[in-house]
């Protein structure tokens, strides 16, 4: 999540930074990572040095690079040299400012933050929400199986997410086409007038919404927010504001594009679909796997000090982006990287991040991503992107195919 429409520019290249390591990736815009996304990424470890400077794009920041798996682990351990604060990427007044919660809380206060909302997605509650994450998958899929097609990312990649964020959030699943609207206009509006009108649009729901959960509580993450209390006080209107307001980006796109990737795949190789079906008991490795080569966001840090990665030295203010789904094909942790193995020893992929602000929805993403897979393929095992269709990525911090059309029978 380190940056979107609203939050790029190129800026120019600062004096410490060694000609040789300047590399103008383009991560998020360039032709080549349009065309395939991951497979670009994945490359970047043959093309480009283990940490680079990239001058920035309409969607990043001019920031540090890092490729490697064990350097964004370290990074993502230690706030003390590389703090999330001010990495939030959406567009904020800087008179009016708000901290994007829980991300840009540190340690030890982050712990007190996300302890009022982690209990909503704990494995213990995910488990819970299960079955009725499988009803709204086959409600979706009811809807189209009949017409031997559908646009995935239309009928059910963006839809289910939401459904279910609706639901932990308490409110209405009438606002589903709403929050599809509002996600990928704040995440892919590539014009920034677009992008703050949303975010107006945004601002005004969740605004009356905390404004209802304060005076009525119910059990949703909305209520919790709006009543808890970090270190026994409440928060203020702009904490409680910039908390939901993440809970909402954070839960949405990722999910969305998740899913989006994983069936682009799925339908353009018929033979893994098999495998799939065919080995049931593996499907939480199938799920890590798949998570691993479809990781789909970034993490952006900024040096509160001097520093030093690989003999490269970064200095105090400079911008740090773990390349999260480049970091997930490290040759040196993951052999033939780019091979899909589902028996692949195990080893925590980064694409949920790590550290104090690991994913908070990553049980609850697996969730979905397994149940989606199971549902989706036990009523419809045969399926394939529809004649002609060539897929065409969305530019942006979250990586994921605009259109998949399916058909089958
Ligand atoms: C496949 C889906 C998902 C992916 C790939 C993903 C990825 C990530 C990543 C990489 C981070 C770390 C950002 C950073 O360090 O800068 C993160 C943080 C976060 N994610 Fe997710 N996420 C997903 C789903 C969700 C869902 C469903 C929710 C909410 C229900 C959620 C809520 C959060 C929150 C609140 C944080 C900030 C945690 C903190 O700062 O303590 N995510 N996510």
């Amino acid at each position: 999540m380190a940056g979107t429409a609203q939050a790029g520019g190129v800026a120019p290249i600062p004096d410490h930074v060694p000609p040789e390591l300047v590399y103008d990736a383009r991560i998020t815009e360039g032709p080549e990572f349009l065309a395939a996304p991951h497979k670009y990424l994945a490359g970047l470890h043959h093309k480009a040095p283990p940490v680079f400077f990239s001058p920035g794009s309409s969607h990043m920041r001019p920031a540090w690079q890092l490729l490697k798996y064990e350097d964004a682990f370290f990074v993502l351990r230690h706030p003390e040299y590389f703090t999330s604060l001010g990495s939030g990427p959406f567009p904020r007044d800087p008179n009016d400012w708000w901290n994007i919660i829980p991300l840009e809380i540190e340690p030890p206060h982050h712990r007190k933050y996300r302890a009022i909302v982690d209990p909503l997605v704990s494995p213990k509650r995910v488990v819970e929400l299960e079955l009725s994450i499988r009803k709204l998958a086959n409600e979706l899929i009811d809807q189209f199986i009949d017409k031997g097609e559908c646009e995935f990312a239309k009928d059910f990649g963006r839809p289910l997410p939401v459904g279910v964020f609706l639901d932990i959030m308490s409110l209405p699943r009438s606002m589903m086409d709403e929050f599809v609207r509002w996600a990928m206009g704040l995440l892919h509006a590539q014009d920034h007038q677009v992008a703050q009108q949303v975010m107006g649009e945004v601002t005004q729901y969740l605004n009356a919404v905390i404004k209802d959960k304060a005076a009525q509580p119910d059990g949703g993450a909305v209520s919790a927010i709006v009543h808890g209390k970090p270190g026994g006080e409440p928060m203020s209107g702009r904490e409680i504001f910039g908390f939901v307001f993440f809970l909402f980006i954070a839960g949405l796109d990722t999910v969305f594009a998740t899913l989006n990737n994983i069936f682009v795949w799925l339908a353009e190789n018929p033979e893994r679909r098999q495998e799939i079906i065919d080995t049931p008991d593996n499907v939480n490795n199938v799920i890590e796997e798949l998570l691993r080569v479809f990781s789909v966001t970034f993490s952006g840090r900024t040096l509160t000090q001097d520093y030093e990665i690989r003999g490269v030295k970064m200095m105090k203010g400079d911008r740090v982006t773990s390349i999260l789904p480049s970091c997930n094909f490290d040759p040196d942790i993951f052999p033939n990287p780019t091979e899909v193995n589902f028996h692949r020893p195990r080893k925590p992929t980064l694409a949920f991040a790590g550290g104090a602000h690991s994913c908070m929805g990553a049980h609850l993403a697996r969730m979905e991503v397994k149940v989606c897979l199971q549902e989706f393929l036990r009523r419809i095992p045969n399926f394939g992107l529809k004649a002609g269709t060539k897929i065409e990525y969305w530019p942006g911090a979250v990586i994921g195919p605009k259109l998949v059309p399916l058909s089958w029978g």
